[in-house]
């Protein structure tokens, strides 16, 4: 049995960090100094490790490659006020890790193994988490098969690594979203309520057409029918509609966003209603030609929360109303960032401060 509670750091000696690029804008352009990586073999982990970031080398058998076991996570970690840092939501990310991982057959990861592997490679890179409004340093855990054998199988053998970056806003401006009615991103039974790789490969040609049109992203509706909204590329949806903040109810199909449940729990300390529950083309349709729908916008890990200006559904285009600073989407996401920089109380114990 491996001791798994001793993660080894071997730091770098040639840091590539610079101000530019600790502040920089781009989403996933730049990767800090160091990575945690450990191995699965013989049905265990192993060897838990923070090193000088670094190329990887495959097998071009390697059957994450060829089947797709390949499972991630997206989080972030936060300067705080007082200069602290702060990791967001570590026992809810693992959650959804651990059931995505078990969905693809692959093995899952024991709570202090991922704690301690977040704690020690933001601890190592603290230097690289920006502090301007709205940046963090994006974390990335992710495990793929790392086995090396072209029969359609199980793999024996795994790699779980964590690299991470600094980002700032995900989306510059208010979206504009197509509902797609003829591709789908995930079936009823099917891996849509799992983060596998597969999934986000499977999306790019219809959200490619859709950029195509003059779309930033499809608004995904059910497999089945193409009659109920899912989510978004990327994020969850949520509206508000005559005061009443409402959300496709999570499925098989729907990814369980974390930023998704935080807004849902803020919600309540901001006195606004809220309903989980099926979403149709028709309703939605009809609330943005009665002009119900007060606000509209995404919820995800990078894009926070995303306004979203136009909704095109089968070729009418219907603009919504500017989120202003008095916004429910606006109030909720100041009050959520406040409350990972530490500037209101964390009353629901979400950060993890080191
Ligand atoms: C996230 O919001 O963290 C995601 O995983 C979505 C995307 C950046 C892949």
């Amino acid at each position: 049995m491996t001791n798994l509670e001793e993660i080894s750091v071997l730091r770098t000696t040639e840091s590539k960090i610079s101000k530019d690029l600790v502040e920089q804008n781009e989403f996933g352009a730049v990767i800090s100094d160091h990575m945690f990586i450990a191995d699965y073999y013989d049905g265990e982990w192993h060897n838990p490790r923070v090193i000088p970031y670094s190329d990887l080398t495959l097998n071009p058998a390697t059957l994450a490659l060829h089947y797709g076991q390949s499972v991630f996570e997206g989080m972030k970690a936060f300067k705080m006020k007082d200069g602290k840092v702060s990791i967001y939501r570590i026992e809810k990310h693992l959650q959804r890790f651990n059931k995505s991982l078990d969905r693809m057959c692959m093995p899952t990861v024991p709570d202090f193994l991922f704690k301690e592997a977040l704690k020690k490679l933001v601890d190592t890179d603290r230097n690289w988490i920006p502090d301007g409004e709205g940046h963090s340093l994006y974390l990335r855990p992710f495990v793929f098969a790392s086995e090396a054998r072209f029969g359609v199988k199980i793999a024996e053998e795994y790699k779980f690594i964590i690299f991470g970056g600094p980002v700032g806003p995900y989306y510059g401006k208010p979206l504009k979203l197509k509902v797609e009615t003829h591709y789908a991103r995930a079936i009823k039974g099917g891996t849509g309520f799992a983060k596998c790789a597969g999934n986000y490969g499977a999306s790019f040609y219809p959200a490619k057409l859709a950029k195509e049109q003059g779309y930033d992203q499809v608004l995904w509706t059910d497999g089945k029918e193409h009659k109920y909204i899912e989510e978004s590329g990327t994020m969850n949806i949520m509206f508000v509609v005559d005061n009443l903040l409402i959300t496709p109810a999570t499925s098989d199909s729907i990814l369980d966003g974390v930023t998704r449940d935080s807004i849902l729990q803020l919600a309540d300390t901001l006195g606004m209603k809220h309903e989980e529950r099926k979403v149709s083309i028709v309703e939605l349709e009809d609330w943005m030609k009665s002009g119900k729908l007060q606000e509209a916008f995404g919820a995800g890990t990078a894009a926070v929360v995303a306004p979203i200006e136009h909704i095109n559904i089968e070729g009418n285009d219907y603009t919504l109303a500017p989120a202003t600073n008095d916004t429910f989407m606006m109030r909720v996401k100041h009050k959520l960032m406040n409350i990972r920089t530490g500037q209101e109380e964390d009353m629901f114990s979400w950060n993890t401060v080191l």
